[in-house]
């Protein structure tokens, strides 16, 4: 066997500059190294075997069903087409019959789509015209071979398996010989199982179960630039990966992963986005299984890319890129997302997956982790840390060293003897503590969550039906099995207050190494053949797992507290969906530049793929930053939705204050712009929630048209008023800065000077700031004072920071509530608010009337950039009240116009008159 055939060894070596152990990639497969791709990849006909029988055309409820028949095999599937609410398609393809059921993605759409009924045309039996009822798109689907083109407006958006990859590997009797797929011919098929060991995985991988694998193509049109995907550590476009590698879609443990590489790490979520400069549209590929894709471009192809469709002759492929999924087992469930916008595509994946939830307003403060922090003497030494040095933060959090012996739900008993006094302690300074709570469950005959999570029968099984048991940080483990919903039930109970001992309503939830991690088993993670709940394999479900988890624990948090109060849970692993239940941060990275810069554009993919609370590792968790990088990684931070320092167990102490003062006042100053701005974070949550908006955003979703932004990586928008361009290098005085669109106004953040309307500027930078710009005709919210904790804010009078845009007008709003409780859903406790400048005149008027928070929020300060002349007067206009003129100071220099003591309650109508001068 060839040694690239052979399996992955799990290769530990010193790094010896940090001390640490740093995991070899080798541990890892390799796509060659991976049966079902092997298997797939051998299979290479000129055209698709499939062929779409005609004559079982089955319309019933506007659904089209209709068997496709393997042309040598004669092996049957069965084919559904869906007009899905949403100018959405679903796709499903499955054995017509079966020896037994295939896994189906349960729990991840959050609910059956509504599916609308379908306007079929047949043509001369060559195929069939499908109109979705509600949208201009169609699906012309040719009979033989099988293909389906999808058109709107006569614009080709893509083909299905117009390469003719689609396959199948039919269940068809238990013996080995019979495991053959129904695609090229079974002598080959046989040869090259001798000659390759098709079938072989890893032995703790096999069961019983027949090649599974499901695989199909899809061809883009016109569009060159795809993204979605994640996580990988890579860049935000995807890149083609020829015909020998591919994205990795498999969750796993990857410590100190390799950067711009394709592997799977911790999470995935199976979307492609495509985008060119007419059209957005999207591919979700449900499935759970491991998965790969190959993304190649026209060039890079060998295959014929696309078979044009009975009547669409007269149309011009511009066929651009070939993307194919392959997964390892259950059925093809796919989603076509067709757009036409870039925010469409994301809404539509967020009415089939649900929307980020709404946060509480604490978890986008500043976050202060470390493994570990030792014991309640230095949680109360690092907590007064930030009082004594002026820096708000709003949490602290304890790693797996907190526990009685790593079981979860205990406390150290000497460390933490007292946590409830050290949480009251947290609380009298309104900050909260987050926890770890992993899935895995030391074995141990005193601890209660393990025998009686055994003795339910709550943890999966091996293959032989005992309890899995691997190694992680207790030692000897076993697994709760999150895919039952009983054992999510229960472990949801866990959290209540009165079974975990020693919590209180200021603690919140951190679930780490939920791939799973299993130490020492291949790839670090549990064998494809272990059992879940009703028999399912984990090879079916494995991507799920770390998403039932949070999602259990979510919901422990919620009903702690009689569904009153938000969650706030962070996970390590994900799937689609994931966004419904907290935040997601990147895992292990390292204190290297390298890794501060690939956060971005991994942050971007995690965010245009639905999960907007999204973070990585401020600092880095492997080894020591340098002084420079760490200040850098601050600042980077505080401009990305989820704001955590982090560092591994054994690295320098880096508490915010310990690298000299100049540079303690630089993260300060850092820290304390992230809590100004809490009232725009806020406002973005609450419109992802809402509207499916990414908080986090790359350009090309805020500037589709511009092309030159469509590949940028080290820049990104928050929501649609404020560009960032983080500081990524070291030594450097100054960056290179594009300003997206054409002829916008951008401003200073800083010094609110306008900068001119050049599209790629190169700007200076200090050690003080990374370079930050308000959109002109954007309005955001602003806290004036700083607190010492989010809690602290509550009465802090707003500011309004107005940016003018060429026509002289703005838009902008505010979202306030408790900032903690389900209030505003059930009983409309909050505020939205509108604020509208145009014609010299702001206005302030309600975004949504049923809101009745009884908020006393007090507007301070305004502050217009791009005023172009001094007005003569300013006066505020409010029904029931005295006209009331304002005093306001102007900079002719910066064009910039600021009222002050504005006193104007932020929850009523008034306007705000600027008198020109004559
Ligand atoms: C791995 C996590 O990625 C890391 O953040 C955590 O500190 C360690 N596990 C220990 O719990």
């Amino acid at each position: 066997m060839s040694s690239e055939l052979e399996s992955p060894k799990t290769l530990v070596s010193e790094d010896p500059l940090k001390g640490v152990l740093i995991e070899n990639k080798s541990k890892f497969k390799t796509c060659k190294q991976i049966g079902f791709y092997r298997r797939q990849k051998l299979f290479h006909l000129d055209r698709s075997p499939y062929f779409a029988d005609l004559s079982t055309l089955n319309t019933e409820d506007g659904i089209v069903t209709l068997s496709l028949i393997h042309q040598e095999t004669q092996g049957k599937l069965k084919l559904q087409i869906m007009a899905v609410q949403g100018n959405i398609f679903r796709i499903k393809i499955n054995e017509e019959s079966s020896l037994k059921p295939r896994f189906e993605v349960p729990d991840v759409l959050v609910k059956e789509p509504s599916v609308e009924r379908l306007k079929v045309s047949i043509l001369e039996s060559s195929g069939l015209v499908l109109e979705h009822p509600s949208s201009s798109c169609k699906i012309h689907l040719t009979a033989k071979p099988f293909s389906l083109l999808v058109v709107q407006d006569d614009e080709e958006l893509m083909s299905v398996n117009s390469q003719g990859l689609l396959y199948f590997e039919n269940a068809v009797s238990p013996s080995k010989e019979s495991h053959l797929p129904a695609t090229n011919s079974a002598e080959e098929m046989a040869s090259s199982e001798k000659q390759f060991g098709l079938w072989e995985g890893n032995a703790e991988d096999l069961d019983m179960q027949w090649p599974s694998s499901v695989g199909l193509d899809f061809t883009l049109h016109g569009c060159e630039h795809i993204y979605g995907l994640p996580e990988h550590a890579d860049t935000h476009g995807l890149q083609d990966t020829g015909e020998n590698e591919a994205y990795r879609l498999y969750n796993l443990d990857v410590f100190g992963y390799p950067i711009y590489d394709k592997m799977g790490t911790y999470g995935s979520v199976p979307l492609i986005l495509a985008h060119n400069l007419a059209h957005t549209c999207g591919i979700l590929w449900l499935n759970s299984s491991e998965t790969l894709v190959e993304v190649l471009s026209k060039a890079a192809l060998q295959r014929p890319m696309h078979v044009a469709s009975p009547d669409m002759k007269k149309h011009k492929a511009v066929p651009e890129k070939a993307i194919r999924w392959m997964s390892e087992s259950g059925v093809v469930d796919v989603f076509l997302l067709n757009g036409p916008a870039p925010c469409d595509v994301l809404k539509q994946y967020a009415e089939l997956t649900g929307p980020q939830m709404f946060p509480p307003l604490f978890s986008l403060g500043y976050h202060q982790c470390r493994w570990n922090y030792e014991d309640e003497a230095d949680v109360r030494a690092v907590d007064s840390g930030f009082d004594d040095n002026d820096i708000p933060y709003d949490v602290i959090w304890l790693d797996i060293e907190h526990t009685d012996g790593k079981r979860y739900f205990t406390w150290d008993p000497e460390k933490f003897s007292n946590p409830v006094k050290m949480q009251n302690q947290l609380k009298e300074k309104r900050r909260k503590l987050v926890v770890i709570s992993d899935p895995h469950i030391k074995v141990d005959p005193d601890y209660t969550i393990y025998t009686e999570a055994k003795e339910k029968g709550y943890f999966v099984k091996n293959i032989t039906g005992q309890d899995f048991e691997g190694n992680c940080w207790p030692g000897s483990s076993s697994y709760l099995d999150f895919t039952s919903p009983a054992v999510r039930e229960w472990y949801s109970s866990q959290f209540s207050f009165d079974k975990y001992t020693d919590s209180t309503d200021v603690l919140f939830i951190w679930n780490d190494m939920n791939e799973p991690s299993v130490f020492e088993a291949p790839e670090g993670t549990m064998p494809k053949n272990a059992v879940h709940a009703q028999g399912w394999s984990h090879r079916d479900l494995h991507n799920l797992y770390g998403f039932y988890q949070q999602m259990a624990t979510s919901e422990g948090l919620i009903q702690r507290s009689g569904g009153k109060e938000r969650s706030f849970v962070l996970t390590r692993s994900f799937f689609a969906g994931s966004q419904r239940y907290g935040a997601v941060w990147t895992g292990d990275n390292k204190a290297e530049w390298e890794y501060l810069k690939i956060s971005v554009p991994m942050l971007l993919s995690l965010s245009v793929a639905g999960i907007s609370f999204c973070g990585a590792d401020v600092g880095g968790f492997v080894g020591d930053p340098d002084t420079e990088l760490l200040v850098r990684w601050y600042q980077a931070g505080a401009f990305q939705p989820f704001f955590r320092g982090h560092a591994m167990q054994g690295t320098r102490r880096r508490e915010p204050w310990l690298f000299g003062e100049d540079n303690t006042s630089i993260i300060r100053r850092a820290i304390k712009e992230r809590y100004a701005l809490l009232p725009f974070w806020y406002l973005l949550f609450y419109r992802a929630h809402l509207y499916a908006e990414p908080v986090m955003r790359p350009l090309w979703v805020e500037f589709p048209k511009d092309p030159d932004v469509f590949g940028v990586d080290e820049q990104y928008m928050l929501g649609s008023a404020l560009l960032v361009a983080p500081v990524l290098h070291p030594d450097v005085t100054s960056i290179d800065v594009l300003f997206p669109g054409r002829g916008e106004n951008w401003y200073d953040y800083r010094n609110f000077k306008c900068v001119g309307s050049s599209h790629k500027q190169t700007v200076n930078v200090t050690l003080e700031e990374i370079p930050v710009y308000q959109r002109g005709g954007s309005i955001i919210p602003l806290r004036t004072t700083i607190g010492k904790s989010s809690g602290w804010m509550s009465n802090s009078p707003y500011e309004l920071r107005i940016a003018l845009d060429h026509k002289g007008t703005a838009v902008g709003e505010i979202y306030i509530d408790d900032g903690h409780s389900f209030q505003y859903l059930h009983e409309h406790m909050f505020r939205y608010r509108k604020f509208t400048f145009k014609k010299n005149v702001l206005y302030s008027s309600s975004a949504d009337e049923l809101g009745c928070y009884p908020v006393d929020a007090i507007l301070e300060n305004v502050l217009v950039m791009g005023f172009k002349k001094s007005p003569s007067e300013v006066i505020v206009h409010q029904a029931g009240r005295e006209k009331r003129t304002l005093r306001y100071s102007y900079s002719k220099a910066l064009c910039v116009l600021t009222l002050e003591n504005v006193s104007l309650a932020v929850s009523v109508d008034w306007e705000i008159h600027f008198k020109p001068s004559q």
